[in-house]
């Protein structure tokens, strides 16, 4: 059982400064000690190196094309090789347009993959439905095939081509969708889960049913897009773009402890923490010390306990 950690430190997918220093805080909130404690063989592989263009004009709206276009490239590549290696991988960013690179390079080795996003937002705009032209807010729309016509040739991006199914998506923590995004949702017929119906179903049976759309026909590995905006702000208040009335702690503990005891989990993004929008220092270790409590929830961290049985030799 070997983890690889892999930092993504990388900002351009919307205009705050700060969440490239993502990876650098959640290292620092004790990630690599706490995987150790959990029996795996962690393999720290530091932080990619991104080039900066400094000449990218927006493509219509859309801000940075080339930048984010690059680097999601070189992620991919990255994702790709560390997959092919044989490691379960844990993707820090960085703001969430990164997933367009750690799905796809995931998606290279394991094309019958299904995603698990969890997200205040839908993070499904195209270009064209974009309210923003932040590109931390289109990166499903990159990887839908249903999509694939909606989708302009945006510079930065022919590398890559869309590869997931909608069936193969589900959505849990939704409360902040765009007009447009509402309607490739419902367009589509995504599974989705928002607060909402967190708040009716309980968050055991959304993840019921989570599984049972995704992995009821055949076992397959998990992409697992967590958004730490997902949580409440009173929880996670060091991020670019936070929405009140979010996960709670246990609810979003359960949901990463469900997705461990499937056994499926391939990759895990942790996005959007950003250290620069704290109110104070210990709104940043709070929000940092939440995405390592979920990560080592995702890989078998438990609340009940464990321990390793011991074989008597006679
Ligand atoms: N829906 C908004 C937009 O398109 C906000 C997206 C926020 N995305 C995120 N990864 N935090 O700009
Ligand atoms: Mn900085
Ligand atoms: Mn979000
Ligand atoms: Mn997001």
């Amino acid at each position: 059982q070997s983890v690889a950690v892999l930092g993504a430190p990388f900002s351009r997918g919307q205009k705050r400064g700060g969440v490239e220093h993502g990876p650098k805080v959640i290292r620092d909130a004790g990630l690599i000690d706490r995987l150790s404690g959990l029996d795996y063989s962690v393999h720290d592989f530091g932080d990619l190196n991104f080039r900066h263009l400094e000449k990218d004009e927006p493509y219509m709206d859309v801000k940075f094309p080339r930048n984010v276009g690059g680097a999601n490239k070189m992620l991919s590549s990255a994702v790709s090789r560390a997959i092919g290696a044989g490691h379960t991988l844990i993707m820090l960013g960085g703001d969430h347009s990164l997933a367009i690179g750690s799905v796809s390079g995931h998606a290279q080795q394991c094309p019958d993959l299904c995603l698990i996003w969890v997200d205040a937002h839908a993070d499904v705009n195209t270009p064209m439905t974009s309210p923003s032209g932040n590109l931390h807010g289109q990166p499903v729309a990159f990887m839908l095939k249903e999509l694939q016509d909606k989708m302009p040739d945006i510079p930065g991006f022919s590398w890559t081509k869309p590869f997931l199914s909608s069936r193969d998506l589900v959505y849990i923590g939704l409360r902040d969708v765009d007009p447009g995004e509402h309607h490739i949702l419902k367009n589509l017929g995504i599974q989705y889960f928002t607060m909402r119906d967190i708040d009716r179903l309980g968050i055991q049976r959304v993840m019921e049913v989570t599984f049972d759309h995704l992995l009821s026909r055949k076992q397959r590995p998990i992409h697992l897009s967590f958004d730490i905006d997902a949580f409440d702000p009173s929880l996670a208040p060091a991020t670019g773009t936070p929405v009140n009335g979010g996960l709670t702690y246990r609810e979003g503990i359960y949901i990463t402890e469900e997705i461990h005891n499937t056994g499926l989990l391939s990759v895990m993004d942790l996005v959007e923490v950003n250290p620069v929008l704290g109110a104070n220092p210990e709104a940043v270790e709070a929000t940092a010390s939440l995405a390592v409590d979920v990560i080592a929830s995702a890989l078998g961290q438990t609340r009940e306990g464990a321990h390793v049985s011991i074989v008597e030799i006679p």
